[in-house]
């Protein structure tokens, strides 16, 4: 009988078992146990270095004497991406770029290869969900505008067998790759389904050992799961040099890419693209764009919200309605729901705006996110427009009011990071109406700008 090369470890307790159970034999514990491959089988030539008390020892060296040579990065081209990862890709090292379906993970790695292909980088995109002919037919979407020819020069392997995929990256030797996705490729050591925690960890853990041996540079595109997580175990989070995360939403043309983690660069930065039908185009005006579709009526402000280190403006738009349902609605889109929960629970106590039973939306304008807790001033503001039923009007009376602030819980604006250059972004886009907790110092204050009316929808809501 074959010798078997894989074992079923519980992640809890560390049982080991031949078969898979639903429950540990070991810690009665569900759905733990995880296919892992066994260790090769030991020769005799490794049976003698065991004996001879384990391999020669390294030579350390000191931190002063380590030689550092820049390492010149891969420049892809596409500024907002090269700007993310820290200045371009660093050779040798692994990034994961995870999204959810369709919101445009493979667009951007073949526009990535294909500038790098132009500029004489040798490249490979890996394919094991879509056929070469679908990857050229994108190609060939990206290469209809100027300066992108590229796209078409780029090697395409459609293939999903791992050691296949690691025998043509030896092989090829290039300086950048695209595994399109991780989700797809297969071990054949392991007997687990493609995209199972043990083949994703497998996978991604021997494309790195030739990654770094032949430093290559190799994005791995990752799908996204429902609840918004890496799909796979969090353990390739670890394993990566950097996680990118794509956002945005599949029917609005706004897209952001942000780093959850990088070891060559900030965390901070992120960058908003736009999806056309030439590809993605970076988007180095949205602040413009989003204030100049900012419709000023009631329920709508402008929020100053910082995306890294770059000010953002975007327009927060509230709606409050009277509803039948219990509970009643509170739908957040680009927000963190529990915030809405928060703001809406200080402004009733703080502010004197109750919501009551009424439903409550949010919305982002433009399919952005954001998370920071600068937005709960424009959450509070937005909701208060919208359940007084007036449009903000700041001092001067000119324009939509632009704000941030992080709302404490007994009713006071907080600072948030960077307020300055919030400030500045919102006046250089002709917002003369900023409210911050640096001149507001209260929510009541604030609310000012939002003055009770005489005909009252606020009781019609509540
Ligand atoms: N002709 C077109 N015009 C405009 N947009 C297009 C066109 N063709 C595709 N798109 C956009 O490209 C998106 C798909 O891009 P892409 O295949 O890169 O996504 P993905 O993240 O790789 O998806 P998957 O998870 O399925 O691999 C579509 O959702 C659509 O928004
Ligand atoms: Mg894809």
């Amino acid at each position: 009988m074959p010798r078997p090369t894989t074992v079923h470890v519980c992640s809890a307790c560390g049982h080991s078992s031949a078969r898979w159970h639903g429950r540990c034999p070991g810690c009665q514990a569900w759905n733990t146990l995880v296919e892992e491959r066994l260790p090769a089988p030991s020769t005799r030539a490794n049976r003698r270095v065991a004996a001879a008390g384990a391999a020669a020892p390294g030579r350390p060296v000191l931190l002063s004497d380590v030689s550092t040579a820049a390492i010149p990065r891969l420049l892809t081209g596409i500024g907002e991406l090269d700007r993310v990862l820290g200045g371009g890709l660093v050779p040798g090292s692994l990034v994961l770029l995870g999204g959810s379906p369709g919101i445009g993970k493979s667009t951007l790695t073949n526009m990535a290869l294909g500038n790098l292909a132009a500029v004489g980088r040798r490249t490979l995109y890996v394919s094991g969900e879509e056929s070469a002919a679908q990857v050229r037919m994108r190609a060939e979407r990206l290469t209809s505008t100027e300066g992108r020819g590229g796209a078409l020069s780029v090697p395409v392997l459609a293939e999903t067998d791992l050691d296949t995929i690691l025998a043509t990256l030896d092989a090829e030797r290039p300086d950048a790759c695209v595994i399109d996705s991780v989700q797809t490729l297969h071990a054949a050591e392991l007997s687990s389904a493609p995209g199972s925690v043990a083949q994703v960890r497998e996978v991604a853990g021997r494309i790195m050992q030739v990654a770094k041996a032949a430093d290559i540079a190799v994005v791995l595109v990752g799908h996204v799961t429902k609840e918004g997580a890496l799909a796979g175990p969090r353990v390739l989070e670890h394993l990566v040099d950097c996680v990118l995360q794509f956002e945005g939403e599949r029917e609005r043309t706004y897209r952001t890419l942000r780093a959850l983690k990088n070891r060559f660069g900030s965390t901070n930065e992120a960058g908003v693209f736009e999806m056309r039908d030439t590809g993605l185009v970076e988007v180095l005006d949205a602040s413009a764009r989003f204030v100049a579709e900012a419709t000023g009526k009631p329920g709508s402000v402008v929020l100053a919200a910082m995306e890294g280190t770059r000010p953002l403006l975007v327009e927060v738009q509230a709606l409050v309605s009277p509803s039948e349902l219990v509970p009643p609605r509170r739908v957040v889109n680009g927000l963190d729901r529990n915030r809405l929960a928060l703001v809406l629970a200080v402004l009733g106590r703080h502010g004197g705006v109750g919501v009551g039973s009424a439903d409550v939306f949010v919305n982002v304008v433009g399919g952005v996110r954001v998370e920071e807790p600068g937005a709960d001033l424009a959450i509070a503001l937005a909701v208060a427009s919208a359940t007084r039923g007036v449009a903000l009007r700041g001092p001067s009376g000119d324009g939509p009011i632009a704000c941030f602030g992080e709302l404490g819980l007994t009713g006071e604006l907080r600072s948030t990071a960077h307020p300055d250059r919030r400030l500045r972004e919102a006046t250089k886009f002709g917002l003369r109406d900023v409210i911050s907790p640096e001149s507001t110092p209260t929510l009541r204050q604030a609310l000012q700008v939002a003055p009770k009316t005489t005909n009252k929808p606020e009781r019609a809501a509540a």
